[in-house]
């Protein structure tokens, strides 16, 4: 619980500043367009798609300009999930994220009475997993794309070796990080100043070794990050400072093509990643327990709409406790759980009147009724109607704190979100058990939810958003505020929004989230309000009308930003 708080402070720390950017208003495209968390990064991508380049190469594209423009996040140390719908109608998702190295076991961040070693799976070198970044954007690219990775890399090499001007969020991010920067060679290198003086806004940000480590994989693919150069920094960072990364391990990893969920809602058919992503089943299961009410007549945050979201919630979280790990070492009951007669079967305790107590409430048992600060997003269309919904992460806001020494970029420190001990919340006080701990060569389960939805076959949304466990809850807000309370995609993505996890029993919600008439509403339901004096997630989303336009939902909650043409 204390980690949960710890976390929120840290997003209060990185996202407290006014909202601003434009509210209402999408900006609207003819021909293509991506939103992401820097404007480097969406001009990166519409560079690449005027050379003739398609979503996916200008996805490759925004995501190493990303790695340059948005070291919080952006990474090259991380990893992340891809679900690309191609203009044909097919549908592909790419999980590229990382991997327990091969000396991890399920103990390794307990001391000798079985405690929690605070701090250890999230900061330092134990924190991290095997990257797994440029694997995938060289696998999506290598099936995908249609220009060599030197070009699509372009981009990010220059930002990188010429440097980009420091926005003033990113200025201040870098300032508040310092102490922690400073512990680790590579980071007080390369992400405080020799003087420890402040980075200011419109300062030149030059990142030499980054460029060296781009140009490397450009010139190489994989083996430019996996083997060579890049992998021995990596390695002797790591072995130099208590961390347990090997050559074998790097060598060892591989993205991998995972089928891709599909969930119907009403007439929308949401396309989604599956584990070790939770968020597609989640969304599945809150859309199949939602779909029996009329939530446009319920209306937009009406006391009774954010009473039944909340106990969907509530409901979903439970399971995803319980169910939900990494396929590949964990047989996850996925057709099961997104069963419409389970999902109605779990909602039989719902009561409208009275808020269910999170200890009254648990995992269900899918089998038996027979029959899923920071990181970032960036959605991507183009010209031929291609499209990539991209979630990617170091997991909290500059991962680790670890950068590789000579490499310049920063490792994550996604093992904490494997359950570390059972009945222990992580970070973001999430709990899990079995499906979820930790194994040699496993991948850590997330709440990353990249989305695509389509409409009589037709490309309709791509949807997104970081925030940690928060993700399932904004991602399907900002769903149903498109397509159940008729909002435009900005609106959608700028509506104020509540989260609840089943644990901790509390109903979240932004500022100026709710009004008086609706809290003491809810507070009669019996929901344990807690306003956060913060911001959730980064929404970066593009709706495409039915005339085709491209219209698009920048976040105003930080810097992301829509280009197109
Ligand atoms: O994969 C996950 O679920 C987490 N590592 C995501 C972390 C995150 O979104 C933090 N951002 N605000």
């Amino acid at each position: 619980m204390k980690k949960f708080h710890a976390c929120l402070l840290l997003s209060l720390l990185l996202f407290s500043a006014p909202v601003q950017g434009q509210v209402g208003f999408p900006k609207i495209y003819a021909n293509a367009a991506v939103v992401s968390a820097t404007q480097e990064a969406s001009d990166a991508g519409i560079e690449i798609i005027r050379q003739g380049g398609n979503a996916v190469d200008a996805a490759v594209a925004v995501k190493f300009a990303l790695a340059v423009t948005f070291p919080a996040a952006g990474n090259l140390g991380g990893g992340g999930f891809l679900v690309l719908r191609s203009a044909d109608g097919s549908v592909h998702t790419l999980d590229f994220r990382e991997m327990a190295p091969l000396a991890a076991h399920r103990d390794m961040y307990l001391d000798e009475n079985g405690d929690v070693i605070d701090g250890l799976s999230t900061f330092g070198h134990l924190a991290s997993g095997v990257p797994g970044t440029v694997d995938g954007m060289i696998t999506a690219l290598d099936r995908f794309g249609t220009l060599p990775l030197e070009v699509v890399m372009e981009p990010a090499i220059r930002l990188a070796r010429d440097g980009f001007r420091l926005s003033w969020r990113e200025a201040a991010a870098l300032n508040r990080g310092r102490d922690r920067f400073a512990q680790f060679e590579g980071s007080r290198q390369y992400f405080t100043k020799a003087d420890g003086s402040d980075f200011t806004e419109g300062e030149l940000f030059v990142q030499a070794d980054l460029a060296r480590t781009l140009q490397r994989i450009a010139d190489e693919g994989r083996d430019g990050f996996y083997a060579g150069e890049t992998a021995d920094l990596m390695v002797r960072e790591m072995q130099e400072n208590g961390g347990i990364f090997t050559h074998e391990d790097l060598a060892n990893y591989r993205s991998v093509w995972r089928e891709p969920l599909q969930v119907q809602y009403r007439d929308y058919t949401v396309h989604l990643m599956g584990p070790p992503s939770s968020g597609g089943i989640a969304i599945g299961q809150m859309l199949q327990k939602l779909e029996p009410y009329n939530l446009e007549r319920m209306g937009y945050n009406s006391p009774e709409t954010v009473h039944l979201i909340t106990e969907v919630s509530r409901r979903v979280y439970a399971d995803r406790a319980e169910f939900l790990g990494d396929p590949d070492f964990y047989d996850v009951p996925r057709a099961e759980l997104l069963t419409p007669a389970y999902n109605r079967d779990r909602m039989r305790s719902f009561d409208p009147s009275r808020a269910t107590p999170s200890a009254e409430v648990s995992h269900g048992n899918p089998v038996a009724a027979s029959e899923s600060w920071n990181t970032t997003h960036f959605s991507v269309v183009d010209n031929d109607g291609n499209a990539v919904s991209l979630t990617t992460t170091l997991n909290s806001g500059y991962g680790s704190f670890v950068s590789i020494t000579g490499g310049g970029f920063l490792m994550n420190n996604e093992m904490d979100d494997f359950s570390i001990k059972p009945g222990v919340p992580n970070q973001f006080g999430l709990l899990g058990g079995e499906a979820n701990a930790v194994e040699p060569g496993k991948r850590m389960l997330s709440s990353m939810t990249p989305t695509i939805v389509t409409r009589d076959g037709r490309l309709e949304m791509v949807l997104g958003t970081p925030g940690g466990s928060t993700i399932m809850t904004t991602v399907l807000q900002v769903f149903l505020n498109i397509a159940e309370f008729g909002m435009n995609v900005q609106q959608a993505v700028a509506a104020p929004r509540f989260h609840h996890q089943w644990m901790p029993d509390r109903l979240y919600f932004e500022p100026y989230t709710f009004n008086k008439a609706t809290r003491d509403r809810l507070e009669w339901y019996g929901h344990e309000l807690s306003p956060r004096r913060f911001y959730t997630g980064q929404a970066n989303c593009i709706v495409v009308d039915e005339g085709g336009r491209i219209q698009t939902g920048a976040d105003p909650r930080g810097m992301n930003h829509a280009a197109g043409f």
